[in-house]
């Protein structure tokens, strides 16, 4: 079975998807991790992301794997590095929409995501997953949140790791990549026709969980 859960940067994805996941004892995927960690590598290489060909080129000579730790996080291995702290570093998060524009690129990087769904049962989270990867998956959620509170949930996440930033520069950026992601010719944001809308902006984690398990008994009901 393939769920998958699309939406904007800090709606709450990650989190509830992992806990749906781990609730219906399926795989999590986290595709923006995917796309973070070509980003680094980019990063890495100085690469002129003007030069598409030699980014596709990169994309194809490169291994991402996603594994979970004993404590449930994701591990993201770049290369056979872990690179879970690096990929969420800011000078990424703002880089990560011109790796994601490529149209090229995208379609390695929906083709890896296939495969995850031929071999297990899924929960996958991204901006594409219902509309492009997935769109035979049994349930589809678009989770989506207020700009203002995404911007604080945010602005906690990135405290708690000792990054400090006005919660009015976040919205900021929130805005400017909710447009790169919803404008980009390829894979942009957006519902799919068969999606169910939750709005996260005054539910709290426990409650959108509940709310997806519910749609989910209901479908098997049907
Ligand atoms: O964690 P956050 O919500 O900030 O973002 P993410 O899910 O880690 O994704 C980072 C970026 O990767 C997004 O802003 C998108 O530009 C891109 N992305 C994408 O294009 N397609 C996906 N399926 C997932 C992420």
């Amino acid at each position: 079975m393939i769920i998958t859960v699309d939406g904007p940067a800090g709606a709450g994805k990650s989190t509830i998807a992992k806990l749906l996941a781990e609730k219906l004892n399926f795989l999590y995927v986290d595709t923006g991790a995917m796309y973070r960690a070509l980003t680094l590598k980019a990063e890495n290489q100085n690469m002129d992301y003007a030069d598409i060909p030699g980014l596709v080129k990169m994309a194809e000579k490169t291994k991402i794997t996603l594994e979970k730790s004993k404590s449930c996080k994701t591990i993201v291995f770049l290369d056979g590095f872990d690179v879970s702290d690096a990929i969420r570093e800011p000078i990424i998060t703002n880089a990560v929409y011109k790796i994601a524009r490529i149209a090229e690129i995208r379609q390695i990087m929906v083709s890896w995501q296939r495969d995850y769904g031929k071999k297990h049962s899924i929960v996958m989270e991204g901006r594409d997953i219902g509309t492009v990867v997935f769109p035979q998956a049994e349930k589809k959620f678009y989770l989506d949140a207020s700009a203002q509170i995404r911007a604080k949930r945010r602005m906690l996440e990135l405290k708690e790791k000792g990054i400090d930033i006005s919660r009015e520069e976040l919205i900021t950026q929130i805005e400017e990549r909710d447009h790169k992601d919803k404008t980009r010719k390829c894979g942009p944001l957006k519902i799919a026709d068969d999606a169910i809308y939750i709005d996260s902006s005054d539910l709290d984690i426990s409650e959108v969980v509940t709310t997806m398990l519910k749609y989910l008994k209901d479908k098997h009901e049907k």
